[in-house]
């Protein structure tokens, strides 16, 4: 006989009745007095959290990270110093622009968090699927997003503004030649690689730095769709890589990658051909080869959505000892930004939820605010120093170094290159992929007008003069060489 569980309010009391509302009388008005109906109004229209303000739509899964070669020469970080150490990890995939009822097929980068739990904190890989981002300096980024987002008047999607944007910003060329090739439309978050995209520090026991770019290569393989399957996807399955995922893992299929690092000298990043922290540039993998590290495997599906995918929080600023930051712009403006918004979108106790608590001892002299639901320190001293022996810093936990020089200033990158790396990646396509991306760039900017279509022509023009040619011929405009 399966146990009876008697169903009660959030406070514990029973409940008598679930069917019926408290009534005056058979066909009378209903009673305030029943606060079983009113908390379930209540608490039903605080259902809903603020959407993330970008990557809204998105699927998450469990799994383990196990380090296979050796690197602990460059890193002191725990989860990495023997080959076969395993820790945890949780992972959410995502796409940019969409709110969170979207299509999962749609054009756009795919966001790829991964939270490793380990012994010293949890560490927070806040990449992308693509090596290389828009633009390159964090003040840009709300601009930006606006153009991705809806039209202030019409609500609607806005060629012409992500036009007009990428037409007066160069440097998001290497980025839009791969978002507009079959790339931009991945089948399934499975068939995808994931970068960290920035430049970080890795720095070694004996305090030695070097600079790292995190590439997972996917073991199931690159796989796309293209843009007429994507646009078929979109209506007869919006949550297709939602459900490619869960069900994968669910039927036991575990999807694994690969993690490779690029490994930069400290000294390289002053003579290298162009500024390595530019995150809208590629390192050659000629100069820095691949090295591998480890296997990370998704083996376990989420128990509740809400509780794990939506209240996940993650942040490039959640490092551990052995790592550290680069002076990439954008990465700068990104270690502020995303615990600003969990602040709003979650609250400040965030980081106590289930899914966002580090498997490590947490000590700190935070206390109180909003849904302060653990111990809250509970009697322990709130302030440092003290001479109570609290928790005190340990200055092995000390960020990497490198050299600083100069007045401040508002610097513009010293190179505008940016089209060597997106015509190189427009001339590896093969061709077939190639007459995909000019069919998906012209079908974008046909609701363009021609003074936006024109400039953003000479772009792809200088990456490789027939990809500007066949767009522009495309387009139906008459252009000079
Ligand atoms: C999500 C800001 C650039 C990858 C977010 C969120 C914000 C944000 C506010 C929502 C966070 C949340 O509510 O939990 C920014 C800013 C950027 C930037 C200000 C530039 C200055 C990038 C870049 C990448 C990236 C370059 C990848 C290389 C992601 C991912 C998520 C995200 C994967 C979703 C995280 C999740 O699944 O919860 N970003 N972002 N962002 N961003 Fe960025």
């Amino acid at each position: 006989m399966t146990e009876f569980k008697r169903l009660t309010t959030t406070t514990g009391s029973p409940v008598h009745d679930n069917q019926n509302s408290q009534t005056a009388g058979q066909r009378g008005p209903v009673l305030l007095q029943d606060f079983h109906l009113i908390e379930k109004l209540a608490h039903f229209n605080r259902e809903r959290i603020p959407e993330r303000v970008v990557h809204a739509k998105g699927a998450g899964a469990h799994g383990v990270f196990e380090v296979t070669h050796d690197v602990h020469h460059l890193t002191k970080a725990k989860f990495l110093s023997e080959v076969g150490k395993k820790t945890p990890v949780f992972i959410r995939f995502s796409t940019v622009a969409g709110e969170r009822g979207s299509a999962d097929t749609d054009r756009d980068p795919r966001g790829t968090a991964i939270k490793f739990y380990t012994e010293d904190g949890n560490y927070d890989i806040v990449g992308n699927n693509t090596p290389v981002f828009f633009i390159r300096d964090p003040l840009k980024f709300p601009d930006f997003i606006h153009t991705q987002k809806r039209n202030p008047q019409t609500n609607l999607k806005d060629p012409q503004a992500i036009w007009d944007f990428w037409s007066l910003s160069p440097e998001a060329l290497h980025q839009i030649t791969t978002l507009f090739s079959n790339r931009g439309t991945p089948k399934g978050y499975r068939h995808m690689h994931m970068f960290g995209s920035h430049t970080f520090q890795w720095i070694s026991e004996d305090g030695q730095t070097v600079w790292v770019k995190y590439h997972f290569k996917s073991e199931q393989g690159i796989a796309n769709m293209r843009s007429d399957e994507a646009r078929h996807m979109a209506s007869v399955d919006p949550d297709f890589a939602t459900r490619d995922l869960f069900e994968a893992i669910d039927r036991g299929q575990f999807p694994a990658w690969r993690l490779f690092v690029q490994i930069m000298p400290l000294e390289d990043a002053h003579s290298y051909r162009f500024d390595p922290f530019d995150v809208t540039k590629v390192w050659s993998q000629k100069d820095y080869p691949l090295i591998p590290v480890g296997r990370l495997v998704l083996n376990r599906n989420p128990e509740n959505y809400f509780a794990e995918v939506e209240q996940s929080a993650f942040s490039p600023a959640n490092i551990v000892p052995g790592i550290g930051f680069s002076p990439d712009k954008m990465l700068q403006g990104r270690l502020f930004a995303y615990a600003d918004a969990h602040r709003y979108r979650v609250g400040t106790n965030h980081n106590a939820l289930p899914i966002n608590q580090p498997q490590s001892p947490v000590h700190h002299y935070q206390r109180d605010g909003a849904m302060r639901f653990d111990g809250n320190g509970g009697s322990a001293i709130n302030y440092e120093p003290n001479s109570a022996n609290g928790p005190k810093e340990d200055g092995d936990a000390k960020l990497g170094n490198y050299e600083v020089s100069g007045a401040w200033g508002s610097y513009a990158y010293p190179d505008d290159d940016h089209y060597t790396q997106a015509g190189d990646l427009f001339r590896l396509l093969p061709p077939n992929e190639q007459d995909d991306l000019i069919d998906n760039v012209v079908n974008a900017m046909r609701p363009v007008t021609r003074d936006v279509q024109l400039r953003q022509v000479e772009h792809f023009k200088k990456a490789d003069i027939d990809y500007g040619r066949r767009v522009a011929q495309g387009l139906g405009l008459v252009v000079e060489n």
